[in-house]
């Protein structure tokens, strides 16, 4: 007999994992993988801006040899990355500092570790880093994954001067710009709507130049970390924070571990569920506190999530980028939340806007942004895609108006990607119910401004007719009574429709 039941167990490591599985991390070809690796490299970038609490200069360049192998190089004005996480923060997979409860752009610690793989796998080369704090005068490594232990290997690391605070990557990596040029240049122009103050640079191979963004020079306030919800409160959650402070009573507990949870609110919950407010919580078994944290789950008179710990774009900010890049007529922004799926604090925005430069179509052509940041791929996977079908939009949109788009953006301490690529958001039921509502909205804001148009176009029709008969009827009265000025008609007209000549 070959082989025995327990002769080829093992595990494998985080970076094993992705490198088996890139797919799952938007690393399929290299169309995907340069646009991948330039969207992880500008996230990176802005989170770090707004860490700074700087205006975000980013600086992308793409070099291109022989159609296949590119240098993605992206600079940063933000906070720069201190020595001794260099290695760990560009050569270890899972491995970052955003695993917080606030609206971020990174969330698994995978981005910009997932690029230095792919570059690694597809090219031989390492990823270099030129960085520098506050407190150093700049250093530059060049850092390798050990994908099978999931550890960094640091290939040199030099001191190397930079006049500002900041970091530059380059990575070299199997990439087909021919084919996500546009991409790229979609994204990062989309990026500049979302981040209106962030001014970004694009330049490939030395002949193409574009800017985006730099829309303002307003730094949007930086969201706060915040307490969980408590819907948020599942066994391993219950479970970790009693394990922090267990000798806490339990009313103590809960209103020092939970937003929404005052003293009062405490008193009532507890009472309600009949435990004891003086218990530890550290002497309650695993019955217990799942008994707590289901309660806590359900219990629905605590208050909707603090907005705090997220940033939404903002009407006047969104309007005002939507304008500038599209040279578009925006018609309406809506806003729903903050409320919780799950016990995460999430808002969901959207603005309604027209203009030539957008798809004709049945429905409106869909932006999608989560934390800031544009979706590209998987839309038919996404809720907001799926949920724009459902509205009657010919119910909104009168014939003659053309060209209209609407922009949404989900944000929240935790959006529901569909997978780890961050392409698409997964249809969540109480999420799905307020897109309907939010798009809803928008589609009445629509509906206001086609029929204001259209009593404008009949108005106008109107107004031309009476003109032609006052004309006429000042015409033959001359005639009649021998006069040769014929008098003017239009300021008559003018009066009689209380409108300006020009409507
Ligand atoms: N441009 C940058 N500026 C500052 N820190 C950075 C930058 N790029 C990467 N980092 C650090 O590296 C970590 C790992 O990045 P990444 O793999 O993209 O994961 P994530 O962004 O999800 O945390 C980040 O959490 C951050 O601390
Ligand atoms: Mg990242």
């Amino acid at each position: 007999m070959t082989g025995s039941a327990s002769g080829n167990f093992r595990g494998i490591s985080p970076a094993e994992f992705f490198y088996r599985n890139r797919q799952m991390a938007g690393f399929e070809n290299p169309t995907q993988s340069l646009y991948t690796t330039v969207r992880e490299l500008v996230e990176n970038s802005l989170d770090s801006c707004e860490e700074a609490r700087v205006l975000p200069t980013v600086d992308v360049t793409i070099q291109s040899e022989l159609g296949r192998t590119c240098t993605v190089s992206v600079s940063d004005n933000g906070t720069g990355v201190p020595d001794e996480n260099v290695p760990n923060a560009f050569g270890k997979v899972l491995y970052g500092n955003k695993y917080s409860s606030r609206q971020r752009r990174g969330t698994f610690g995978l981005g910009v570790t997932m690029a230095v793989l792919y570059g690694q796998i597809s090219t031989g080369t390492p990823a270099v880093i030129h960085t520098k704090t506050a407190q150093n005068e700049g250093n530059e490594y060049s850092v390798y994954i050990d994908i099978e232990s999931n550890s960094p290997i640091v290939k040199s690391s030099n001191p190397l001067k930079r006049k500002e605070r900041g970091t530059t990557v380059h990575i070299t990596l199997n990439g087909d710009l021919k084919r996500s040029r546009e991409r790229v240049i979609e994204y990062l122009r989309l990026t500049g709507i979302s981040t209106p103050h962030a001014r970004i640079t694009l330049s490939l191979d030395d002949t193409e130049r574009y800017t985006f963004g730099g829309f303002t020079k307003k730094i949007p306030s930086l969201p706060v970390d915040s307490l969980p919800h408590p819907h948020a409160a599942d066994l391993e959650l219950i479970r970790r924070l009693a394990a922090k402070n267990p000798d806490l009573r339990l009313h103590e507990f809960l209103v020092g571990s939970f937003q929404q949870l005052g003293h009062k609110t405490a008193e009532k919950f507890l009472n309600f569920i009949r435990m004891d407010p003086r218990a530890t919580i550290g002497s309650l078994d695993r019955e217990a506190l799942s008994y707590l944290g289901n309660s806590l789950r359900k219990y629905d008179k605590f208050g909707k999530p603090s907005a705090t710990c997220l940033s939404p774009v903002g009407k006047e900010s969104f309007f005002n980028a939507i304008r500038k890049e599209f040279n578009a007529t925006v018609i309406g922004y809506s806003q729903r939340g903050p409320l919780e799926w799950d016990g995460f604090p999430y808002i969901v925005e959207g603005v309604l806007a027209i203009s030539d430069a957008f798809e004709q179509s049945d429905i409106p052509h869909l932006f999608r942004f989560a934390n800031r940041v544009p979706l590209l791929y998987d839309s038919t996977d996404d809720v907001f895609a799926k949920t724009l079908k459902r509205i009657p939009w010919a119910r909104y949109k009168p014939p003659e108006i053309s060209g209209v788009a609407i922009f949404t953006h989900f944000c929240s301490i935790r959006v529901p990607y569909s997978a780890a690529g961050k392409q698409s958001i997964t249809s969540v039921s109480s999420i799905t119910s307020e897109i309907l509502s939010l798009y809803r909205e928008l589609g009445r804001k629509l509906k206001v401004f086609s029929e204001g148009k259209k009593r404008a176009l009949h108005s106008r029709r109107k107004l031309k007719e009476f003109s032609r008969l006052f004309n006429l009827l000042a015409k033959f009265s001359s005639e009649v009574a021998g006069v040769d000025n014929i008098p003017d008609t239009s300021r008559m007209i003018n009066e009689l429709f209380e409108v300006d000549s020009d409507v």
